[in-house]
């Protein structure tokens, strides 16, 4: 073809494309693909988005199609708690842990670990006898050193120590602190991270979103045991929230202040509950929350991500755990998801 017949070719396609050419948003729209999950848009930023799951549920396959799709991290609700892993003194079951394991691999998610040392849901074996510290001790660090062993490279994390302190910011006395003292928190750290030498540590609390007594006492043992050199890695931040107590609004402060001492953090049970029946308003108010507190992880370096604790209000535990109150997540209880969820997708978007 001649030159300036080539060019005048050029100059039509062009004016062609620019008259028929769908804008960029257009192209999306019309152009077969899966759609952006809530996992798709974290990642993008470096993080992962979550969702605690539990061993009944996984029978609900409507459920279970949203729970391998929209997440990339898992948390076992209760699968791998002392009651459930040594139901016997000495005697392990790993069968809960490993089905939600399982799930998590068939669908590429990583898996926090939930949790080694925590007063709730111990074994009667433990809590109906008294304990010597000598013998306290051997029955912690074979606890923690057996499940971490048998976890290792599976997960990625783990709540070493689950609600340490109470609201006042000193210990809680639970049959740990009141047999051990205060020094079985670095024991159970440095005996997990004997097991696997890999896995991220964490302390994990409630009510320590905002910074204050309890969230203090949090940074004054991390900088401790930081400079005394226990293998300490993360601080979760439960963030079980109600409407009727008010946002956290001293969240980004507070997970600066750990990212600053060299910490992880993550927001790992998320949570925003309310006085049923829910109406606009409240939803309207607990989509802002759910937006606020993604935007405070994604502005802290070192807040790696966020789990919800379990995605619909169909398993939620907060009915049973809270008089009158319930709506708590981003999907309702017929699966369909509220404000609260698009308002997350536009936080991370
Ligand atoms: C809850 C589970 O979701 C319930 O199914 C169970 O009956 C009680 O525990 N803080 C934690 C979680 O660290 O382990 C708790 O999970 C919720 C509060």
């Amino acid at each position: 073809m001649p030159k300036n017949r080539l060019r005048l070719v050029g100059a039509l396609t062009a004016a062609l494309v620019a008259v028929t050419a769908p804008s960029a948003q257009g192209l999306a729209e019309h152009r077969p693909h899966k759609p952006q999950t809530l996992a798709d848009l974290a990642q993008r930023h470096g993080r992962y988005f979550g969702s605690a799951t539990d061993n009944p549920e996984l029978v609900d396959e409507p459920y279970k199609k949203i729970l391998g799709k929209e997440f990339d991290q898992i948390t076992p609700g209760n699968g791998m708690k002392w009651y459930a892993t040594e139901p016997e003194q000495g005697v392990f079951d790993f069968s809960q842990g490993d089905e939600i394991v399982d799930l998590a691999r068939a669908h590429h998610q990583k898996v926090r670990g939930h949790t080694l040392v925590w007063h709730s849901q111990l074994p009667d074996w433990l809590t109906s006898r008294e304990w010597t510290a000598p013998e306290l001790r051997k029955v912690l660090k074979k606890h923690i050193q057996t499940e971490v062993r048998h976890y290792r490279g599976k997960v990625f994390a783990w709540d070493v120590v689950n609600e340490a302190f109470n609201e006042d910011g000193t210990y809680r006395e639970t049959v740990f602190y009141n047999t051990l003292g205060p020094g079985y928190i670095a024991d159970a750290l440095r005996w997990a991270h004997e097991a696997d030498p890999r896995v991220k540590l964490y302390l994990n609390d409630y009510n320590i979103e905002s910074v204050g007594p309890k969230s203090d006492a949090y940074y004054k043992l991390a900088k401790q045991l930081r400079a005394q050199g226990v293998p300490l890695h993360g601080i979760g931040l439960q963030a079980h929230l109600a409407l009727q107590y008010g946002y956290p609004t001293t969240l980004e402060d507070n997970l600066r202040r750990f990212d600053r001492l060299g910490l992880d953090t993550a927001l790992t049970e998320v949570d925003i509950r309310m006085y049923v029946p829910a109406d606009e308003e409240k939803l309207a108010t607990q989509a802002q929350w759910y937006a606020d507190l993604t935007k405070a992880c994604l502005a802290v370096r070192r807040c790696v991500g966020i789990t919800i604790w379990d995605y619909t209000d169909k398993y939620s535990w907060i009915p049973a755990f809270f008089d009158g109150e319930g709506a708590a997540l981003p999907w309702d209880e017929e699966l369909r998801p509220k404000p609260a969820y698009y308002a997350i997708r536009k936080a991370l978007s």
